[in-house]
């Protein structure tokens, strides 16, 4: 039976980037065998304008019953005033949602080959290795909210952010054994000292650590953690967080490695996992055929490794990955003299060709 992987290329540079992904999955799968099948699906704005609603029926349904999905970016300035509920992020957001998807696995690896790409100094980024395991589909993304209502003789908005126990514990038992097959080391990262949300939290977590002696847990507050990425980044191992820290800091780790061209990232819960670059739709650039489409190719291996356990397919993409950049081999975001510019398609050969 072929694996079914549901593929969502989305806005902006989405279809380029997953058209990249593609590629070389079709590859690896010559090579090894894997006997996987694409189905492509609608979603975001694309969606929004062919059917009036950002995650049609059809794609959430598909996505359920596929081995895996992968997705590309929603967004774009020229949905930015449709209804809230309406808007592209919506397809994520119902896709993390509808999915189960719990969990947002950002691991974030500075490559030797790109060391001086970082604005931070190399000694400071030489090593870093951090796997941010970011809550997905609770806290103040997923809380009650108001987009206006008087207050006052004014108006007012507001996002409720709320955590239970259990999601807390779900989430920081992943963490745990995440670490275990790492150097063993949780930080907790929250608010404690002003939000309730996050005091609940760091109890919670207490909890989980318990029981987990060979893993050594600490605890961050956010404000710090997002300065000592700046400073001291090898310090980290596993970093475990709500939804909303866990995309800043995310964004801001993504500058450690690079460029967040690069970053990739596995959204996992109960049944179908899916598998995204962490950045977005890339307006900017969209259309040029320039995005850099390796976050994306090492989101297809992450695909590999995690739902359909083809670890060396999975090697043999993030080997190739790391050959093409020692190559010399850069996309607009990471070009610099003397090295050899090439658009996402040229990068995607590449890429296949190393395999
Ligand atoms: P962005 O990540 O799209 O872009 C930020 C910057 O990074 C831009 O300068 C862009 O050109 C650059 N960049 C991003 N990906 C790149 C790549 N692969 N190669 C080269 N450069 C790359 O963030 P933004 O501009 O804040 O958001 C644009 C749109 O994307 C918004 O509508 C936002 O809501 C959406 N978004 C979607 C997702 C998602 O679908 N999961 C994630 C983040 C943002
Ligand atoms: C991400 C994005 C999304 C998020 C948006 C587009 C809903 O920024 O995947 O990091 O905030 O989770
Ligand atoms: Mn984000």
């Amino acid at each position: 039976m072929p694996k079914k992987i549901v593929v969502i290329p989305g806005d902006g540079i989405g279809k380029e980037i997953t058209d990249g992904a593609v590629a070389v999955l079709q590859a690896v799968d010559k090579k090894y065998k894997l006997n996987l099948d694409y189905d492509y699906y609608d979603a975001g704005g694309t969606a929004y304008d062919k059917f009036g609603v950002p995650l049609p029926e059809d794609t959430l349904k598909a996505a359920q019953q596929a081995d895996a999905v992968l997705f590309g970016a929603v967004g774009g300035d020229k949905w930015d005033n449709v209804a809230p509920d309406l808007r592209p992020e919506k397809a994520i957001l119902g896709l993390r949602k509808g999915l189960g998807l719990y969990a947002n696995l950002r691991p974030v690896k500075t490559m030797d080959a790109l060391i001086e790409y970082s604005p931070l100094k190399p000694d400071i980024v030489r090593g870093t290795d951090v796997m941010i395991v970011r809550e997905l589909i609770g806290g103040v993304y997923f809380g009650d909210k108001c987009e206006e209502e008087d207050y006052n003789g004014t108006k007012r908005a507001w996002d409720l952010e709320n955590y239970s126990i259990p999601e807390v514990e779900r989430i920081v038992n992943l963490a745990m054994q995440t670490a275990q097959g790492r150097k063993g080391k949780v930080t907790s990262v929250d608010k404690a000292n002003v939000l309730a949300t996050s005091r609940l939290w760091r109890r919670t977590a207490a909890q989980v650590a318990a029981k987990y002696p060979d893993v050594k847990m600490d605890n961050m507050y956010v404000d710090n953690c997002a300065m000592q990425l700046a400073i001291n980044p090898t310090r980290f191992d596993v970093i475990v967080t709500g939804n909303l820290f866990g995309d800043i800091l995310s964004d801001e780790a993504a500058v450690l490695g690079g460029s967040i061209g690069l970053m990739p990232s596995a959204s996992i819960g109960e049944q179908t996992s899916l598998y995204e670059p962490i950045h977005g739709s890339a307006p900017d650039i969209a259309g040029k055929g320039i995005a850099n489409p390796l976050g994306t190719i090492l989101s297809a291996a992450m695909l590999l490794r995690y739902s359909l356990q083809a670890d060396e397919a999975a090697d043999a993409i993030e080997k190739a990955v790391k050959d093409v950049l020692s190559q010399g081999y850069r996309t607009a975001d990471l070009y610099s003299e003397g090295f050899k510019k090439v658009n996402t398609e040229q990068m995607t050969q590449a890429v296949i060709a190393n395999l």
